[in-house]
């Protein structure tokens, strides 16, 4: 792909059954992953234009259907396609017929009638987006399914890293500490997934209850109740906020205890690597999992990585829907 004044000059475009998904970056290899990053740094470019729009995808229609909340990932995905000159046709559960007893499918039958060539689906279901597939032709992008994937959060996380880390010579040997609820976080998993597959460590912190055993066995991941442990030489610090949606039970002891053994704050910080980033995925519990402080602090990127989504979700769109993976 090349920059020519306000265009960028793309292939012809694979549609129909051999459009490509982000399902979830299990399928998706470290060359592959380098290559949307270098197509992040192109889109990002795009952004920095005082016109931030190129007529890359223009002639796509790109439907967002959020069957669960969004703020950040349905407006940048959005953000992504118009900037590309994309249409967008957008879907909402809480405004749908779906109140009035259509069914996922056919609510899903429906939307694809209208001829959409790529879908951004979040549900609170594990495994909904991968069933999209099996509904359309159209390429499909997980924005989020249960507590599973989200795998463009983690691209983001992982950019904004590459990008805004002083002195970045590459994730082998960086040390991710994600902190708070490992358990219900989508973000998490796709983090564990991608950072690993690009050579780095992960250390996961939380309470017991709130700690999966799956990554136990994991060769680069390492599993721990204390904060000052997770932090110790970390290169980015995660910060996680409780899911209350998918709780069922109790699972915490009382807020109180729990802000004062897992916030991150700037004194769990002084264990972690000079110039350390503080990361959040959002939304953010001030003060609960994170220090209101530190999030507004000079080491938090938390802003930079809401700003990465964009051209990160434009190289993703890109990739699927004119490029090569
Ligand atoms: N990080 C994230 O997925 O945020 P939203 O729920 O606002 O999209």
């Amino acid at each position: 792909m090349t920059l020519v004044g306000t265009t960028v000059q793309v292939a012809a475009a694979p549609r129909g059954p051999r459009a490509r998904h982000l399902l979830d970056l299990r399928d998706w290899s470290a060359s592959e992953i380098h290559a949307l990053f270098d197509t992040t740094d192109v889109m990002a470019q795009v952004m920095e234009r005082t016109i931030k729009k190129v007529p890359a995808l223009q002639g796509f229609t790109v439907g967002t259907l959020f069957f669960e909340n969004s703020t950040r990932t349905r407006l940048s995905f959005e953000r992504a396609a118009r900037a590309q000159s994309a249409d967008v046709i957008s879907f909402a559960a809480g405004a749908s017929s779906l109140s009035k007893g259509e069914s996922l499918r056919d609510t899903l039958l429906t939307i694809d009638a209208m001829q959409a060539d790529l879908y951004v689906v979040r549900h609170a279901a594990a495994g909904a987006a991968h069933q999209l597939t099996n509904w359309t032709n159209a390429a499909v992008v997980n924005a989020g399914d249960g507590r599973r994937a989200h795998p463009t959060q983690a691209l983001l996380d992982a950019y904004t890293f590459k990008t805004r880390f002083e002195g970045f010579t590459g994730f082998e040997g960086a040390r991710l500490a994600i902190v708070g609820d490992v358990l219900h976080s989508r973000v998490a998993r796709s983090n564990v997934e991608l950072w690993t597959k690009l050579g780095a460590d992960v250390v996961l912190c939380g309470p017991r209850t709130l700690l999966p055993s799956e990554f136990a066995e994991h060769p680069n991941v390492t599993l721990t109740h204390r904060v000052e442990e997770a932090t110790e030489g970390a290169h980015a610090v995660m910060a996680l906020r409780l899911q209350r949606e998918r709780m069922h039970g109790a699972l915490l002891p009382s807020l109180a205890e729990y802000r004062s053994r897992y916030q991150v704050t700037r004194a769990s910080m002084r264990h972690a690597r000079p110039g350390a980033l503080v990361m959040h995925p959002g939304p953010m519990n001030r003060d609960v999992e994170i220090e209101g402080a530190l999030a507004d602090g000079p080491s938090s990127v938390i802003q930079a990585q809401v700003a990465n989504g964009v051209p990160v979700r434009m190289a993703v769109l890109y990739t699927l829907l004119v490029g090569k993976r």
